[in-house]
C-alpha cells in the first residue's frame, strides 16, 4: 500500500479539499506540510458544508489529523477552527489531531505587517489573504520565530521575544506604526499557550509510529505548484514550497515515505489574487464558468479569476512534482459550451514556448496558442462511472492527459465525495 501526497497543480482552489476527503476516509493519517490558514478546502459530505483552512481535510471523518512542521500556525485562528467544526458536531481531541511542537506561529504582528504592505504597495500588491504568512516564514528563516514548544516556555521567553520585537519595531517604524506591544503580545500568548500545547508534540515520531504500524498517510497540500516561492509566478506566489517534495520536508518523514503523488487540476483554470494568468478569460464565458463553479475564495471570498485549461502549465507542474496521476475536478462546469478550448503553447517576440518562462515580464507577456475542440450538450454532473460522460467529454479528458503527458487517476464530476470516477487507486498504484 502505498502513501499518498496530494498537490495542487494550477494556483490553488483546484478542489483539492473534496479529493483528500474522499482519500482521507480510507488513509490512517493526514498530514499537512506547508502553508497556514491561507488555505480554503471546502468539504460537502452528506449535504453538509465544512470549511477548512488550517486543520487537515481528515479531521471531519475522526481521522488522526497532523500539523506537520512546515505549516505556519496562528494559534487563535485554530482556536476558532476547531470551535467552529465542533459546533458542527465533528469531534477533536488529542487523539485525532497533532501539531508539530516545532511550528512556527502566526502573531497579530505578522497579520499587521501583511496588511501594511499590501496598502503600502498600491496596484503592485501581491493579493495575499492577509493572514500574516509571508511575514511568518520570513521570520521562521531569519532565526527569530516564536515556535509552538515555547509556549511551554513563556517564563523564558524575553531574549527570544527582544530580537523579534527589535526586527518588528524597525520595520514597523517605516510604516510610521507604534512598536509591538509586548506585554499585549506576552499576556495572548499567556491566554492561547494552553489550548495549543494540549495538541503538541514532535509529530516526526508519531509519524515515525504510524508508519512503522503499516498505516496509508496522506499528505494534503495547499495552495498550488504556481504558487510555489521557487517555482511559482514569482513574486506573486505564496512564501512556501507547495510542491510535493515539501511533504517530506514539511512533516519529518523522509522522500522514500511520501509515495503516490496527485495532483488536483480543474477542467479549466483559475486564480485569485495578482499575477500573470495566460489564458484568463474576460468575457462572458469566463463570467459564466465563474458563477456556474462558484468561484469565490474560500477564505477571503474574492471573486476568483477564470480562465480555459492551460496544459502547458499543468505539464511544467507535473513534472516539477514528480506527479503520478491528476485528478481533474470540476468539468461538469464545462457542461453545455458549444466548444472548449486549451492552451497548448506560447507566442511571445514570434517565438513558440513550450513552458512557462521564469521571468515575470515574460510570464505577463505570452499569449496562449489555443487548441479548440465540440463541447457537449450533456450533463456530466454526478456521473460516477466513464461511461457515462458524454464522448466529447471523454475526448477532452484523454486530450488533456495527452498534453500533460500524466495519466488520470480520478474525475470529479460534483462538490459530493461519491460523485468521483475512479481510474486507479493512488493508495493501490
Ligand atoms: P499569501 O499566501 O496569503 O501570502 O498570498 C499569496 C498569494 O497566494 C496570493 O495570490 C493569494 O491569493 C494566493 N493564495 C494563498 N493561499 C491560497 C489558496 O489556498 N488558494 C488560492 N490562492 C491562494
Amino acid at each position: 500500500m502505498a502513501n499518498v501526497t496530494v498537490i495542487g497543480a494550477q494556483w490553488g482552489d483546484e478542489g483539492k479539499g473534496k479529493i483528500v476527503d474522499w482519500l482521507a476516509s480510507r488513509a490512517d493519517a493526514v498530514v499537512r506540510f506547508q502553508g497556514g490558514h491561507n488555505a480554503g478546502h471546502t468539504l460537502v459530505i452528506d449535504g453538509t458544508t465544512y470549511k477548512l483552512s488550517l486543520l487537515p481535510s481528515g479531521i471531519v471523518s475522526g481521522t488522526l489529523s497532523i500539523i506537520g512542521n512546515g505549516v505556519v500556525l496562528d494559534p487563535w485562528a485554530l482556536k476558532a477552527e476547531v470551535e467552529k467544526l465542533e459546533g458542527q458536531g465533528v469531534r477533536i481531541t488529542a487523539d485525532n489531531l497533532a501539531v508539530a511542537d516545532n511550528c512556527p506561529l502566526i502573531l497579530p504582528i505578522h497579520r499587521d505587517l501583511d496588511g501594511l504592505r499590501e496598502t503600502a504597495a498600491g496596484s503592485g500588491k501581491i493579493g495575499t489573504t492577509g493572514r500574516g504568512i509571508g511575514p511568518a516564514y520570513e521570520d521562521k528563516v531569519g532565526r527569530r520565530a516564536i515556535r509552538v514548544c515555547d509556549l511551554a516556555h513563556l517564563d523564558d521567553l524575553e531574549p527570544q521575544l527582544d530580537r523579534l520585537c527589535a526586527h518588528h519595531d524597525a520595520l514597523r517604524a517605516g510604516f510610521d506604526q507604534p512598536p509591538v506591544d509586548r506585554e499585549q503580545l506576552l499576556s495572548e500568548l499567556r491566554e492561547i499557550a494552553g489550548f495549543v500545547l494540549q495538541y503538541a508534540q514532535p509529530v516526526w515520531k508519531r509519524l515515525k509510529k504510524v508508519r512503522k504500524a503499516g498505516a496509508k498517510i496522506l499528505f494534503e497540500g495547499a495552495q498550488g505548484v504556481l504558487l510555489d516561492i521557487d517555482h511559482g509566478t514569482y513574486p506573486f506566489v505564496t512564501s512556501s514550497n507547495t510542491v510535493s517534495g515539501t511533504a517530506a520536508a514539511g512533516s519529518g518523514l523522509g522522500p522514500n515515505s511520501t509515495g503516490y503523488v496527485l495532483g488536483i487540476v480543474k477542467a479549466y483554470t483559475t486564480r485569485v489574487g495578482s499575477g500573470p494568468f495566460p489564458t484568463e478569460l474576460e468575457d462572458d464565458i469566463g463570467q459564466r464558468l465563474g458563477e456556474r463553479g462558484h468561484e469565490f475564495g474560500t477564505v477571503t471570498g474574492r471573486q476568483r479569476r477564470v480562465g480555459w485549461f492551460d496544459a502547458v502549465i499543468v505539464r511544467q507542474s507535473c513534472a516539477i512534482s514528480g506527479v503520478t496521476g491528476i485528478a481533474l475536478t470540476k468539468i461538469d462546469v464545462l457542461d453545455g459550451l458549444d466548444e472548449v478550448k486549451i492552451c497548448t503553447g506560447y507566442r511571445l517576440r514570434s517565438n513558440v514556448y513550450d513552458y512557462f518562462p521564469s521571468h515575470a515580464a515574460d510570464q505577463a507577456a505570452v499569449e496562449p496558442i489555443y487548441e479548440t475542440m465540440d463541447g457537449w450538450s450533456e450533463s456530466t454532473a454526478g456521473a460516477r462511472s466513464f461511461a457515462d460522460l458524454p464522448a466529447n467529454a471523454v475526448k477532452y479528458v484523454q486530450r488533456i492527459q495527452e498534453l500533460i503527458e500524466t495519466p488520470v487517476a480520478l474525475v470529479s464530476t460534483s462538490p459530493e465525495r461519491d460523485d468521483t470516477i475512479l481510474m486507479r487507486d493512488p493508495f493501490m498504484d
